[in-house]
């Protein structure tokens, strides 16, 4: 083991039992120590869920890049393990960057960006390189990194842009997709070899991606193809909004090997902090994803307030392709995180406000189904502690669900400044007049699922009083045809 990976766990070790613990969310995986970023290597593997992580452990802010590591039997609950890989060899000591998992002859392996120490123009290379393990816990790198290395780049596409490998078992051997800023454009390069060793450039998998793309994904779903990636650089009218939106398209590779997306890229999550996602199948053979929650550009208040830790990932969802469109769905087994289940019953609000009482403490799920063909809006409010909340609406004449932050006491901004824009909207139809939300709440967190899970919101959100109340509000005539609210349990301390 080397002396930086060492380092790096012993830091952890001793300052784990230091931070504060004040926002520390109950279910949702965040980094014990220092700083987290993208989900890497998301994997089943002998039988248990792998998740890495970018970890920085020696501060709560962005540096150098190790890969944090958790495993779980059930998605739900999950143990810290040793951190996997740190910046230690000649072709990765600025950073071990994003990268999948790919389980191959019975080992675990890792494909990620080595980035190197400023060497060229005062600039770091990125080049993608391999680690290995037999047992899922200890890695070694191998001696020949990197295997795609700046050179096989095509005409045009930056050394120094050239990430995030995305790699899969293909037919006739493997194949790669790394994310590359071409000369305009960012654009997915894609890779193929047959020993993992040597790697040849294939083409172009898809390109008009931002100024930039990062961190692909790339999967079978129900007899389509199903891609990911997170756009930067875009110009300031690309009619997104958010600055880096995480988007998708189904499609099917193309007999050149590019990927031909079946209609134009669209949003993922409509919230504010949600980046970076993978996904990987389960046991039982469901697509599930887990995503970074923040987005590139905010900063978490754990940072500023010096609680020693920033960083955590959205609650795993399970993704489906149904009548040809995307469903998002909360994973299942975090029912089993259900305590003091209330049922609030059936009722008309017109023009009132009702308080949803019964559960309670910063941990909360709710599910609930209103009938809005007579409503003007609703509003939900959650982590409420009097002028303090955020809130839920939906206004029926613009068919907007939004989410709104700004009433909370600590802000998202960037360098101290306030934040910009601290409500997410999107458009969400009515179906037979109705709405279904679910909204699972962590102590510093707002998740919402519409309609079955066919719009997702994932934000962050730090209120100042602690605030636990919930309460649900119309103008117009609105029915709650069905409301259940949970506590939900601790996962333990991650
Ligand atoms: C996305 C990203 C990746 C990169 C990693 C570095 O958040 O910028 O492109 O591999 O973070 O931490």
């Amino acid at each position: 083991m080397s002396s930086k990976l060492i380092q790096a766990q012993k830091h952890v070790d001793a300052h784990r039992a230091h931070v504060n613990d004040a926002f520390r969310p109950r279910y949702h995986l965040s980094t014990p120590v220092g700083w987290l970023n993208d989900p890497n290597g998301f994997c089943a593997y002998q039988g248990q869920y792998h998740l890495f992580y970018q970890h920085h452990p020696y501060a709560s802010v962005w540096g150098p890049m190790h890969w944090g590591h958790w495993v779980s039997r059930d998605l739900v609950h999950w143990r810290e393990a040793p951190i996997a890989m740190a910046p230690d060899e000649a072709f990765d000591e600025g950073g071990c960057f994003s990268g999948t998992a790919l389980e191959v002859d019975g080992s675990l392996h890792l494909m990620y960006t080595g980035v190197t120490e400023e060497t060229v123009f005062g600039k770091s290379l990125q080049q993608q390189c391999m680690a290995e393990s037999t047992d899922g816990i200890t890695f070694t790198k191998w001696a020949d990194n990197p295997v795609i290395s700046a050179n096989a780049l095509p005409p045009g596409a930056s050394p120094y842009d050239f990430r995030d490998p995305k790699l899969w078992k293909a037919e006739n051997g493997y194949r790669a997709i790394v994310a590359s800023r071409g000369h305009q454009h960012g654009q997915l390069l894609c890779y193929e070899s047959t020993d993992l060793h040597s790697w040849r450039y294939q083409g172009v998998f898809l390109s008009g991606l931002g100024g930039m793309c990062e961190c692909p994904d790339f999967f079978d779903i129900a007899d389509r193809q199903m891609l990911f990636c997170c756009l930067m650089d875009l110009k300031a009218d690309s009619g997104y909004p958010v600055p880096q939106p995480v988007v998708y398209a189904l499609g099917a590779a193309g007999e050149t090997g590019g990927f031909i997306p079946d209609a134009p890229l669209q949003m993922l999550d409509w919230g504010l902090d949600f980046y970076a996602p993978q996904t990987t199948l389960t046991l039982a053979g469901e697509r599930v994803l887990i995503g970074w929650m923040l987005s590139p550009g905010h900063e978490m208040p754990t940072n500023a307030l010096g609680h020693g830790w920033a960083g955590m990932m959205t609650i795993p969802r399970v993704l489906t392709v149904e009548e040809g469109r995307l469903h998002q769905r909360p994973y299942a087994g975090l029912a089993s995180l259900r305590k003091d289940a209330v049922a609030v019953p059936a009722r008309t609000l017109g023009n009132t406000e009702m308080l949803l009482e019964g559960a309670s403490g910063p941990s909360i799920e709710l599910d609930m189904t209103l009938s809005l063909a007579d409503a003007e809006s609703i509003t939900l409010r959650v982590m409420e502690n009097g002028p303090e909340y955020a809130a839920i609406g939906y206004d029926v004449a613009t068919q907007t669900l939004y989410f709104d932050r700004s009433r909370l006491g600590y802000e998202m901004g960037t360098g101290g400044k306030p934040e910009e824009n601290p409500v997410a909207r999107v458009q969400v139809p009515l179906q037979d007049g109705r709405l279904r939300l679910q909204v699972f709440v962590d102590t510093c967190s707002v998740e919402i699922f519409a309609q079955d899970g066919l719009y997702t919101m994932s934000s962050l959100a730090f209120p100042r009083f602690g605030g636990q109340g919930i309460s649900l509000a119309a103008q117009g005539t609105a029915r709650l045809d069905a409301c259940g609210i949970w506590s939900l349990d601790a996962i333990g301390r991650t």
